[in-house]
């Protein structure tokens, strides 16, 4: 079996190196010295040229690298019918709780309010908010939102959760469909973005959605940049009907030096690192699909290809 692999990280080469020592067998073939595409039975890919995975006739499955899947989606001729599997990596689930939950509290205590004070030089106490009258709310109550749930609740705080589908996580709130996201988004002083970027989703955070939220709310996105309207975003900073913003995604990315949300002073900026991929725990994943395929077994965290995520 040949293997297509094309992933550009700084993880990309130990990931394809720890997966080659996994499944020897297998003729690992990295883009674009694909040899006979004819050959190609699975392609692990990220952010491939569009158009490309359609020469690959013998296609049985693609695997992301990664837990998100909208990069091979946006392909216009990403071949109809091959399955497309994920990431779902319990290691990423707690990177990316780690840094929802360094955010969260880093806004319920105010530290962008301390640190303007001590640009200041002023001694100032900010009035402090008990964690259990914090209203904490998760886009997405997914493989990461839910992790990121369960992090947050031992300090305290009121939790909830919006989905597509109905849930039930203990100590969390949870609503879904659209027709509870603005009840949900009334509950949201700090809202963290968990959602996958899909036809639904891109630019789901707007000027309607920030006036929903409570005046002076949060945003932390983690999830991709194009759920974010950037220009409704700094309108609603502006305004004051948000008082801040971290974010770890963007579009494009990298952020390109001119863009305003650099030196905006109420936005907190990293660059796509919120959970990275760690080839130890991905290469083992990701060649128990490889193995599936190779059987003609279903996919472990396979996507639905009408929702796209
Ligand atoms: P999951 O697929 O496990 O979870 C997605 C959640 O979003 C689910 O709860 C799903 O609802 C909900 N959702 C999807 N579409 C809608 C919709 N239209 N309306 C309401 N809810 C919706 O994904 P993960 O948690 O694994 O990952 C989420 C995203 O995080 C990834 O797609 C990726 O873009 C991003 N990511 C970012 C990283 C970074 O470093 N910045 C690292 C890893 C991921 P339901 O449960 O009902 O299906
Ligand atoms: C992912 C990401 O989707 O790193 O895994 O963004």
């Amino acid at each position: 079996m040949a293997l297509l692999y094309h992933c550009k990280w700084e993880e990309g080469e130990q990931i394809r190196a720890d997966l080659a020592a996994l499944i020897p067998d297998v003729d690992i073939r990295i883009w674009p010295d694909v040899g006979d595409p004819a050959e190609i039975e699975v392609a692990v890919v990220w952010k491939l040229y569009h158009g490309e995975l359609a020469r690959f006739p013998n296609l049985k499955a693609i695997l992301s690298p990664g837990a998100g899947v909208d990069h091979l989606f946006e392909d216009p001729d990403l071949p109809a019918g091959v399955p497309i599997a994920r990431l779902v990596d319990p290691l990423m689930s707690d990177r990316m709780a780690e840094y929802t939950a360094a955010l969260t509290l880093w806004s319920h205590r105010e530290f962008d309010a301390y640190a303007d004070l001590q640009r200041r030089r002023i001694w100032q106490q900010v009035p402090q908010k008990d964690a259990r009258n914090r209203r904490v709310g998760i886009l997405g109550l997914g493989a990461l939102g839910q992790t990121t749930a369960r992090r947050l609740q031992p300090f305290g705080f009121d939790l909830r959760g919006w989905s597509r589908t109905p849930k039930e996580e203990p100590g969390v709130t949870s609503y879904h469909g659209d027709g509870e996201l603005v009840e949900f988004l009334a509950g949201s002083e700090i809202l963290i973005c968990l959602l996958p970027l899909t036809p639904a989703t891109r630019g789901i955070l707007n000027t309607a959605t920030f006036e929903q939220m409570p005046r002076g709310a949060t945003l932390i996105n983690c999830a991709r940049g194009p759920l974010v309207v950037v220009a409704d975003l700094l309108a609603a900073l502006d305004s004051g009907q948000l008082s801040g913003a971290a974010l770890d995604v963007f579009d494009p990315e990298p952020l390109p030096p001119d863009n305003p949300l650099w030196t905006h002073p109420m936005v907190r900026i990293t660059p796509h690192v919120s959970s990275l991929t760690a080839p130890e725990t991905a290469a083992p994943l990701l060649a128990a699909q490889v193995r599936q395929a190779q059987r003609g077994e279903p996919l472990d965290n396979t996507v639905d290809p009408n929702a796209e995520y």
